[in-house]
């Protein structure tokens, strides 16, 4: 079951000959999706060699093979990870019921929601991350950012599969309404804010692999806890890519924080301007960009109190993140104690599992914080890097709006207005990091702002020309 077939035109692990109408279905999709690479993802690198990472099988350990392509030529395909014999419903009122193989009548338009809402993320980040390469700052980087995008697209391409497999005319429209909406777009943007928010700095494209790509990490775990089997499937094979996308974010921002303690070193002063006037980032300039990444993706989990939340709970679509470690996997008489702008409330924690996951979240975040620290206090440094709290520059929820410091404490609105520029980049940074935003493009070379990784991409030197630009 695990090898994938990539004999045919749709390279595959679930018999996809066996059933001609889908395959069909997907292969009058597929040059819609090639359009949609060709014209919205890294146009202008279309002919370059890059080299990439594909999944030749699903097991945990090997499913991947490197070799040299021109991304337009990558192997986008539908890959699930292996069925668990007997697997049963893990949490809701239906545990201990056999999972579904197919689509249950009365959650049908849920089910086809949440796929949606996850599969237009992924062409959505491509879509904002299609400028990057012009300014990267070395090869090892510009691969790095392809591979993320080709697996963004085949992310798509699995969300993409369930919709035609399971939900009929329904899902092919669907299917074709994900390569319509464009991050952005004025007319027609992509589902969810953070996603439409421009990357046209390589901080931000750490930061966002660091705190968006994380999201996507545990919207996918409390997906892949689905009792509608397919969907859990392709989520748990999912997370595998997906677990190289935050790698990219915790190094990239890792090489930032050790390129600026060297700087600081080298000048024996802490003092941004000069740290900025020698070419590199000053950490308070960075601890804005973790600011606004990490508030903006906080959003993404949606309303503190959602019946949506507890109904997909309690009907087994969409468990917690990592249900397994939870005792209690119905929670008809547990309550969560949750802050708000009223003071503590106690709330049912079945309509508190958005926050319940945001929690959970965080302290997956807390990881690359942590780390990065430790770098500064071997430095010497007394800075310290850390998140926002929950409750600041939220626009969804119970603290929408309000005037909220990253410090978590409610303040005047003129006092938080004033100070906003304080808390994530104003104006100027943004136009300072653009500043140093130069291509570099030699095997080897890094650019001033970052430092080069401790290793290379599958045991090769760091030097080695990742992408041959022509
Ligand atoms: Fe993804
Ligand atoms: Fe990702």
């Amino acid at each position: 079951m695990s090898g994938i077939n990539y004999s045919e035109k749709i390279p595959n692990n679930v018999n996809l000959t066996t059933d001609r109408t889908l395959q069909r279905a997907l292969e009058h999709w597929q040059p819609h999706f090639l359009e949609w690479w060709k014209g919205m993802g890294p146009t202008d690198f279309q002919g370059a060699d890059v080299y990439l990472r594909t999944a030749t099988s699903v097991d945990a350990d090997g499913w991947a093979t490197y070799g040299t392509v021109k991304m337009p030529d990558y192997r986008w395909g539908i890959f699930l990870a292996d069925p668990q014999k007997d697997r049963t419903i893990g949490f809701g009122d239906s545990m201990g019921q056999p999972v579904w193989q197919q689509v249950p009548g009365e959650y049908r338009s849920t089910l086809r929601r949440l796929i949606v809402t996850q599969g237009d993320t992924e062409p959505a980040s491509v879509e904002q991350q299609r400028l990057l390469g012009h300014t990267c700052p070395s090869l090892y980087d510009l691969r790095n950012l392809f591979q993320v995008n080709v697996e963004e697209g085949r992310h798509l391409w699995a969300m993409v599969y369930l919709l035609h497999a399971y939900f009929g005319r329904d899902g092919r429209e669907e299917a074709e309404e994900l390569l319509a909406r464009h991050s952005g777009d004025a007319d027609k943007p992509r589902i969810l804010t953070t996603f439409n928010e421009p990357i046209s700095d390589w901080l931000s494209f750490y930061c966002f692999t660091y705190f968006t790509d994380r999201d996507g990490k545990y919207q996918l775990k409390s997906l892949a806890e689905s009792g509608f089997d397919p969907l859990s499937r392709t989520c748990r094979f999912m997370l595998t890519e997906e677990a190289h996308h935050m790698f990219v974010g915790e190094t990239g921002i890792g090489r930032v924080v050790k390129r600026t303690l060297e700087v600081m070193k080298a000048l024996g002063s802490d003092d941004p301007a000069k740290i900025r006037a020698a070419g590199a980032v000053d950490l308070p300039l960075l601890q804005k960009y973790l600011n606004f990444w990490c508030s903006s993706s906080l959003d993404l989990f949606g309303n503190e109190i959602s019946s949506n939340s507890a109904a997909n709970f309690a009907n087994g679509l969409k468990g917690r993140p990592d249900e397994s470690t939870y005792e209690d996997h119905v929670l008809r008489d547990k309550t969560f104690q949750l802050k708000t702008p009223q003071g503590d409330q106690a709330v049912p924690m079945l309509n508190a599992l958005n926050e319940v996951m945001r929690e959970s979240y965080l302290k997956d975040c807390e990881i690359g914080l942590k780390r990065w620290n430790r770098q500064i206090e071997r430095a010497g440094h007394a800075f310290r890097l850390t998140l926002p709290a929950t409750n600041f520059r939220r626009s969804i929820g119970a603290w929408m709006g309000l005037p909220v410091g990253p410090d978590g404490k409610m303040i005047a609105k003129e006092e938080y207005d004033k100070n906003l520029y304080h808390w994530i980049p104003s104006p100027e940074d943004k136009a300072f990091v653009h500043s140093l935003m130069k291509r570099v493009a030699e095997p080897g070379k890094m650019a001033g702002w970052v430092a080069p990784p401790e290793r290379g991409i599958n045991n090769l030197p760091v030097e080695y020309e990742y992408v041959k630009l022509h």
